[in-house]
């Protein structure tokens, strides 16, 4: 089995003072990658800051003699990304991966969500990853080369109480990475998502019985093999926890056909809701095209 090397790769991972970024950074710097350490350092809750979070991690890797960088902005402003991304360029000459990975809870039920919780999680999560990876994006365009992961949940994908502002956010970035693996993908840039189970911080209170098993570094292998030259997918997203790997996938079944200029009603939908939900033969579209392509013949009689 080839070894999955990072000599020569410059890594942005974000929210990395701790958690799973931790890990990956870790992982990342021991497989010769330079990388920017981010963290903002604050609560679960995305209050205050700490710069010796991303420090602390940053003279792990280097007392290992592995190379590395602190950043302490905050990914939830374009200024901050901007800086993040300018941290590598300035230390490292160049950003070729960048881990969206930092994040915040603000959970309430949507009953008594509040605007600020709302803004607060959508400011880190979606708008954080835009704020980091445009900037670096283009870097990655002119290198023609580049990795994105994007760190998704499963309490977006398929849903969680009490998460709707995270559950949005969350996939809200899946959309993010289905667009930017398509603009990506002539200039060598790759993009996928992460859905990730483990005992954090963030999650230790919730995960029960489950939390002796879920440790982050089962997490960090899916991680960094998508980071990595050797990752030729794009477009994808996966679950990863306590050592299942496994891909999540968004498919189109083949659906009811009405016909051709048929007029159809609501009654005609109730009546075929079984044919419309049948799963069987789905595809899994890597962009419209291939919806339209499916609808196409139908169209064309
Ligand atoms: N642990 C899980 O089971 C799980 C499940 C699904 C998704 N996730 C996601 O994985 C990611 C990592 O979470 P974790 O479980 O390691 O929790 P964590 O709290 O240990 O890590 C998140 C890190 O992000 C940093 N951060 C927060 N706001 C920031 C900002 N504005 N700028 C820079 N850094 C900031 C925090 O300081 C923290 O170190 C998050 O995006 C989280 O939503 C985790």
């Amino acid at each position: 089995m080839t070894e999955i090397s990072f000599i020569d790769r410059v890594a942005i991972v974000t929210g990395a003072g701790g958690g799973l970024g931790k890990t990956y950074a870790l992982d990342l710097a021991a497989r010769g990658a330079a990388v920017v350490v981010n963290d903002l350092g604050g609560s679960t809750a995305g209050v205050g800051s700490d710069a010796s979070a991303a420090q602390k991690v940053v003279d792990e890797i280097t007392a290992k003699g592995g190379s590395a960088v602190a950043s302490h902005d905050s990914v939830s402003t374009p200024e901050g990304g901007a800086a993040i991304v300018a941290t590598a360029l300035d230390s490292f000459g160049k950003v070729d991966i960048v881990i969206n990975n930092a994040g915040i809870l603000r959970d309430k039920t949507f009953a008594k969500l509040e605007n600020q919780d709302l803004e607060a999680v959508l400011d880190v999560h979606l708008r954080g990853a835009f704020h980091v990876s445009q900037p670096a994006f283009r870097v990655m365009k002119e290198n023609g080369y580049g990795r994105f992961v994007f760190t998704a949940s499963n309490a977006g994908v398929f849903g969680n109480f009490g998460q709707t502002n995270y559950g949005a956010a969350k996939m809200g970035l899946v959309g993010l990475s289905n667009v930017l693996a398509i603009e990506g993908a002539k200039a060598g840039i790759k993009s996928n998502v992460i859905c990730p189970i483990a005992r954090t911080r963030m999650t230790e209170d919730i995960l029960g019985p489950l939390a002796e098993s879920v440790e982050p570094e089962l997490v960090t292998p899916m991680v960094v093999y998508l980071a990595s030259e050797a990752c030729g997918l794009t477009h994808e997203v996966f679950s990863a926890g306590g050592g299942r790997y496994a891909r999540v996938f968004v498919g189109l079944a083949p659906g009811w056909f009405a016909g051709k200029g048929v007029e159809v009603s609501a009654d005609d939908v109730a009546a075929h809701i079984d044919d419309i939900r049948n799963q069987d033969g789905y595809i899994v579209p890597s962009s419209i095209a291939d919806e339209l392509q499916a609808l196409l013949p139908l169209l064309q009689g």
